[in-house]
């Protein structure tokens, strides 16, 4: 049986009931968070747990319980065995049930909480393969630094990419390269590392942190600078970084292949080192 985690308790998930007039279901008022369990921990849970914390401030919501989010995830591991496996945990939190109107409640509600752990099998793109995405106009609003429920405009685009049997949609917005409907993307030019500055047009990524970071350990360049597309024929190599999917190198990007078509060096290194970081893990 599967337990959830339900504003405060854990229960079977047949069990929880939402009301109809949670501002989640009626207006998509609310924040959600994915971190990933490598049998036996959180790989970097407290940035987790800050972007969660930093996106229910923006749209201002009040969860006194946010510091519990790490204990209560690993509780969701435990409980549903799934300590020794790979899994995700999603976590949810809306501004609460209250009558239908667009103003914050007054007084405010108390906040709806929902949390699940899922088992994942790893399934990443071998090592000389990678994914073939489109281009597309970014027809998301310009708060996308906030990991907001509202996923219209990121799940029409990659059913768009999924329905060209393309993995992923990436975003061109006023002529540059934002990110992906559900990934951050990196490019490789002459060794130099370039992606989308951290601002409000990209969902800065746990992942594109590290993967920063690790670039910079490893003697690389990086510059966080929007791609203009017009650049995109000087590119040698791309690659998508998410929690799930981690990095995942890309082959063709609009139609055209990227580099020789195949992940090349710096792709494959920054993936043996994340690997070798995730081996090493103390938490
Ligand atoms: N999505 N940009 C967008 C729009 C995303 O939805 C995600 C992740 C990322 C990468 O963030 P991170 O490295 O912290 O996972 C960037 C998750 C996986 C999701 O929505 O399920």
């Amino acid at each position: 049986m599967e337990i959830v985690y339900f504003n405060g308790g854990f229960l079977p998930k047949e069990n929880v009931k939402i009301s109809p007039d949670d501002r989640g279901f009626l207006f998509a008022d609310g924040i959600y968070e994915v971190m990933k369990w490598y049998k036996g921990f959180f790989y970097d849970g407290e940035s987790h747990l800050q972007r969660m914390k930093r996106s229910l401030k923006e749209i201002r919501i009040s969860w006194p319980g946010e510091d519990s989010f790490l204990n209560f995830a690993a509780e969701l591991i435990r409980i549903n065995n799934l300590t020794d496996k790979y899994a995700l945990i999603y976590l949810q939190v809306t501004r609460g049930a209250s009558p239908r109107s667009h103003s914050f409640p007054d007084p405010a509600v108390t906040p709806t909480v929902y949390a699940f752990a899922k088992e994942i099998i790893p399934s990443r793109v071998l090592p000389l393969q990678g994914v073939r995405v489109m281009l597309k106009e970014d027809i998301r609003w310009s708060r996308c630094d906030i990991k907001s429920v509202a996923l219209l405009g990121n799940i029409l685009s990659l059913q768009e990419a999924q329905d060209k049997g393309l993995s992923e949609c990436i975003f061109v917005r006023d002529g540059f390269i934002t990110e992906g409907s559900r990934s951050n993307i990196f490019f490789v030019i002459d060794g130099t590392i370039f992606t989308h500055p951290g601002n409000n047009y990209i969902l800065s990524g746990v992942t594109r942190k590290n993967i920063i970071r690790i670039a910079l350990e490893n003697g690389i360049t990086v510059v966080e600078e929007a791609l203009p597309e017009t650049k995109l024929e000087f590119v040698q190599e791309a690659f998508l970084t998410n929690t799930s999917a981690e990095i995942s190198p890309v082959t063709e990007l609009g139609g055209r292949i990227v580099g020789t078509g195949i992940p090349g060096p710096v792709t494959r290194m920054l993936r043996e080192k994340f690997d070798a970081e995730i081996q090493a893990y103390k938490g």
